[in-house]
């Protein structure tokens, strides 16, 4: 079997552009290989070192969240990597082979560097060694447990080719020691958002949590962009252009050719349009929920998940960190 690491910041709840973007294309890839998920609290850290409480919170709250989703942990090795000390080590180790002029020409560290000038002004400036660093950090939680295959989104290729570079120097100083991995790129593009913008995203307020309430669920998809020609509950209008549409499609609408037909031909209203979104929503989000609810019952449940697998977790990185301390002669 192959292995597969990838990992996540606890930042916040799933919404479900993480469902259909990344956490679906995880359940399908469980148990057809060694796949290692890291909870990547150390990494959430890089920019919210200044928030400690919500990261530890989040640890919790994303673990459960993504039982919930159907990620099996006897399939899938969850950790968290604050609890693997190996990952700061080699991260040491790593960030001798890597330039400052190479990090900061990442594409992904570039643009969230920008967006971080856009939202802070000034102070977005300051960004630490600790941020511009995090993809030496990451080439870390990949090489730690000998990750061959990194499902990732297209936002992530950048790291992933910096992990690579990080690995053929190591292997070209010290011996041949590190594989090489490759992505395994999402199927799903990004989910759009309800407002239209290109991406869902919780800093965004555009998301639908997997834990919202009926209530709060039933005003974000009234509040949907749909096509703004549209004026009356009959004029026709375009589905391509409608978030709606969108949605009944991402969620795999049984109707979608009436849905898309009526619209076209004016005879779908939007309202009753959303009203069928929110059901669909709910419908689709009910056993999460209720999965959610006894997870949050059973916390034991979530910690020994998160024990075990850290366990799992630690004795492959002692046994990478073995072979790394050997190859670069420091096994005194
Ligand atoms: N940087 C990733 C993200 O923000 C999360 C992550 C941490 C990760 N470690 C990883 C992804 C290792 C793949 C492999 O989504």
């Amino acid at each position: 079997m192959k292995t597969i690491l990838t990992g996540i910041r606890p930042t916040g709840n799933l919404h479900v552009g993480h469902f259909f973007g990344a956490v679906q294309n995880w359940k399908s890839l469980q148990g057809q290989y060694e796949f290692y998920l890291e909870i990547a609290d150390v990494q959430a850290l890089t920019d919210h070192f200044h928030d400690p409480e919500m990261v530890r919170k989040n640890v919790y709250e994303l673990t459960i969240d993504l039982l919930s989703c159907g990620i099996n942990p006897s399939q899938v090795t969850f950790f968290i990597q604050s609890k693997i000390p190996e990952i700061a080590e080699l991260t040491v180790f790593y960030s001798n082979l890597v330039t400052m002029s190479r990090l900061y020409r990442n594409p992904t560290i570039k643009t969230e560097i920008s967006q971080k000038k856009a939202i802070f002004g000034e102070k977005g400036e300051s960004v630490t060694y600790g941020f511009v660093g995090y993809p030496v950090s990451q080439a870390a939680d990949i090489t730690a447990f000998s990750g061959e295959l990194v499902p990732v989104g297209e936002d992530q290729l950048p790291l992933l080719e910096q992990c690579r570079e990080i690995v053929r120097k190591f292997n070209s100083i010290y011996g041949d020691t590190l594989i090489e991995p490759s992505h395994l790129l999402t199927t799903t593009p990004r989910v759009k958002g309800l407002d239209g913008a290109e991406k869902m995203g919780k800093s965004l307020g555009n998301a639908i949590f997997l834990n919202d309430s009926e209530d709060v669920i039933s005003k974000k998809i009234m509040g949907a962009v749909t096509d703004t020609k549209k004026i009356k509950k009959d004029d026709p209008a375009d589905p391509e252009v409608c978030m709606v549409y969108y949605y009944h499609k991402l969620m795999k609408n049984e109707n979608l050719e009436t849905v898309c037909q009526e619209c076209r031909q004016g005879k779908r209203g939007c309202v009753a349009c959303k009203r069928e979104l929110i059901e669909k929503m709910l419908a689709f989000l009910k056993p999460i929920q209720e999965k959610q609810a006894y997870f949050h019952e059973h916390p034991e449940e979530v910690e020994k998940i998160l024990e075990e697998g850290t366990n799992k977790a630690s004795l492959k990185a002692k046994d990478t960190m073995i072979r790394v301390r050997k190859s670069m002669k420091i096994d005194y």
